[in-house]
């Protein structure tokens, strides 16, 4: 990756652009594999204008954003939330990593490590010893890339996407040691 990578914490003022890459990143990701009604009720209802505001204004979420250079936009973001927690996840201090998205141009490059490793540090630094998240089933490129950092499947949920009701694994990695993959 020879151009300067940029990740920070999110702010209210970022809502904008956030909006822009969420819907982007949710339907490059998830789009060929689903009906449309689905994706475009999952993003009218979890990844409107409003609902992002209401997200960055809550305590209990970081967002984190990936710039390129001096871009404006950003090309990646991961949310991680205290509080939540699934009933395979029986350790102390959690916290879920919710969404990790690069858009397609930024993915396979090294940025996704990045941002995984500032995610942990994160979680690190603010006192969780456990970093646990929900991943489709179908979803292999993002299970490969979870169990080369360490992440195992400890669980299951289901995920309702639309009218569809898909099964998410629940994985799980202790925080402890060196925060690499
Ligand atoms: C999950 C995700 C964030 C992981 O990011 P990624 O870019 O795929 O993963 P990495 O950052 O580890 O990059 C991996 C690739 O970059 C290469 N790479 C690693 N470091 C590099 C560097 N410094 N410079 C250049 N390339 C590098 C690796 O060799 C690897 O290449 P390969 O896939 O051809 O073997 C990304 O795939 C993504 O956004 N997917 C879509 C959204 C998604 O599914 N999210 C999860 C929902 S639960």
């Amino acid at each position: 990756m020879s151009s300067q990578v940029c990740i920070r914490v999110a702010t209210l003022a970022d809502a904008e652009v956030l909006v822009v890459l969420a819907e982007q990143t949710f339907r490059a990701t998830f789009g060929k594999d689903n009906v449309s009604e689905n994706i475009d009720a999952y993003v009218r209802d979890a990844l409107s204008l409003g609902g992002l505001l209401d997200e960055l204004a809550d305590g209990a979420n970081t967002f984190l954003l990936t710039f390129i250079g001096a871009a404006k936009q950003p090309v990646g973001y991961a949310k991680l939330r205290t509080g939540s927690t699934a009933a395979a996840v029986e350790c102390s201090a959690p916290i879920e990593l919710q969404r990790l998205y690069l858009d397609d141009g930024a993915i396979g490059r090294g940025i996704g490590a990045m941002l995984m490793g500032q995610c942990l540090e994160h979680a690190q630094s603010s006192g969780h010893q456990t970093v646990w998240l929900g991943v489709w089933e179908n979803n292999a490129r993002a299970l490969s890339f979870y169990r080369r950092w360490g992440f195992e499947v400890v669980g299951e949920h289901v995920f309702q996407l639309g009218a569809d009701s898909q099964r998410d694994l629940i994985m799980m990695r202790p925080i402890a040691g060196a925060l690499t993959e």
